[in-house]
């Protein structure tokens, strides 16, 4: 046990499955319960997707960014689907947020922790247990570690056997991911490697180019002066994360280690919390409090302060640093109202947090031909909202969560190259919240880095 962690008690009171004693919102409604039990227990026995040690660093990175050394990257899809665990699907989403990071490390002078929505990010909250097209009634789609999208009895029925798949993907993620950033994939001295052919001709493309070559520069420079590579010039650390939301399969996976106190969900090293499920007496809590890993919290628009301070005196009773990121996802015309009041709470409790920005899930609109969308210039607004408010209250954001995809999609208005509503049906590809593609989400990498700057002076 490190020193910083001597003071931590672990909770006395709970076990892995005292969330069952809890009410649990947003859970499959199986039939057959012997079949979920079978599948959960298969899923016990099977190898973790990652380690204690990878947890206890990122905890550490997190604590480094609460002080204010770190920013803090979190993207990648609203929800993973099996048919696009493909290998340019996933390469193309590691390159985005090796861009953007790079980005973001070149203008902020910090390093940044890169923390994927990947590898297991299949279980979606939905505001109905039931979806009705016409005539016919059918459980929603919960994604696809539930069931599958499409309208059918068959489809929609919730299959406990899909956790396992889910794991073999999110394993499979996972191992490509680490045989990439191992093999030198995210080589500062080879930023072209991530390059993505179909953004050669855009209006961003110089701009990011210009950022690449600085650095290349910079690191034979130190080479040459040190006569030295640095391993970290090599290989960057990459973390997963996914709403931890389906409980049945993060209890398979909370686990005990040899040589450490405490519990690790080990399905992921960041899970959070979504806004749906975050009652302080809810199961998702419950389980939550026992775990040890860095955890996220998503606070929306009715999020009171007595309950924030709630969470956090129930998630991190010992002030642990590290432990707690709290996500804000407001919308943009109402960040304004609610974020300062319960930067003011946090504060009054004394406890570190990380506050990090979602400046998507607050402004999703539908158009009038029926497309769930959001429009890049509120996205911008939220964000550079949260900016001033946190500066403004002598707090920090200290990072951004972001829906985003490698792919050449057309989900969201708006961008350098001003997508119009037209565009959306030409490469709407999301099951569940529309993405940033990648040239807006790089887009809005350089504007938060401008924000950044601005506000340092
Ligand atoms: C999400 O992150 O996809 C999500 C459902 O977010 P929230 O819980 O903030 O609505
Ligand atoms: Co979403």
């Amino acid at each position: 046990m490190s020193e910083s962690l001597k003071s931590i008690t672990p909770p006395n009171d709970w076990a892995v499955d005292s969330w069952t004693r809890r009410e649990a919102l947003q859970q499959a409604k199986y039939d057959d319960p012997d079949q979920l039990a079978a599948a959960q227990a298969r899923l016990s026995r099977l190898p973790p997707l990652v380690t204690s040690w990878e947890i206890l660093s990122l905890k550490e990175q997190v604590a480094e960014a609460q002080a204010g050394k770190r920013f803090f990257l979190q993207g990648g899809d609203c929800a993973e689907v099996f048919d696009e665990c493909s290998p340019s699907i996933i390469t193309n989403r590691l390159k985005v947020l090796l861009q953007m990071s790079l980005v973001m490390v070149h203008g902020m002078e910090m390093p940044v922790v890169r923390v994927g929505r990947f590898a297991g990010q299949y279980a979606k909250p939905r505001s109905d247990d039931f979806e009705t097209r016409g005539e016919d009634r059918l459980p929603s789609y919960r994604g696809d570690i539930v069931n599958a999208p499409d309208f059918t009895a068959e489809s929609r029925r919730p299959d406990p056997e899909r956790m396992l798949q889910a794991y073999a993907r999110s394993a499979m993620s996972m191992n490509f991911v680490r045989a990439l950033v191992d093999g030198g994939f995210a080589d500062l001295h080879h930023p072209e490697y991530w390059d993505l052919g179909w953004v050669e001709h855009s209006p961003l493309a110089e701009q990011f180019h210009r950022i690449a070559d600085s650095i290349g520069h910079s690191v034979r420079f130190m080479e040459t002066v040190t006569g030295q590579t640095p391993g970290s010039v090599r290989r960057v650390d990459f973390f997963t994360s996914h709403e931890a939301l389906h409980l049945n399969y993060e209890q398979a996976l909370t686990r005990q280690v040899p040589r450490q106190w405490g519990w690790f969900n080990l399905s992921t090293h960041f899970p959070w919390i979504g806004m749906r499920t975050a009652a302080l007496e809810g199961a998702h809590v419950e389980m939550f409090r026992g775990i040890r890993n860095p955890i996220g919290i998503k606070v929306g628009p009715g999020m009171t302060a007595d309950w924030l301070k709630g969470l956090i005196r129930t998630l991190n009773p010992d002030d642990e640093a590290g432990r707690i990121v709290l996500i804000h996802r407001m919308g943009a015309g109402k960040v304004g109202d609610t974020l300062p009041g319960l930067i003011e709470a946090v504060k009054a409790t004394g406890s570190p947090v990380l506050w990090i920005a979602d400046p998507m899930h607050g402004n999703t609109e539908k158009t009038a031909s029926g497309y769930k969308t959001r429009r890049f210039d509120n996205i911008q607004a939220e964000l550079e909202q949260a900016f001033d408010i946190h500066a403004a209250s002598g707090s920090r954001l200290g990072g951004v969560h972001l829906e985003l995809t490698g792919e050449n999609v057309t989900e969201c208005i708006g961008g350098a190259r001003e997508l119009g509503e037209d565009d959306l049906k030409r490469a709407y590809k999301t099951t569940v919240d529309p993405r940033l593609n990648y040239e807006q989400a790089l887009e809005l990498s350089m504007l938060i880095v401008g924000k950044h700057r601005s506000l340092m002076g």
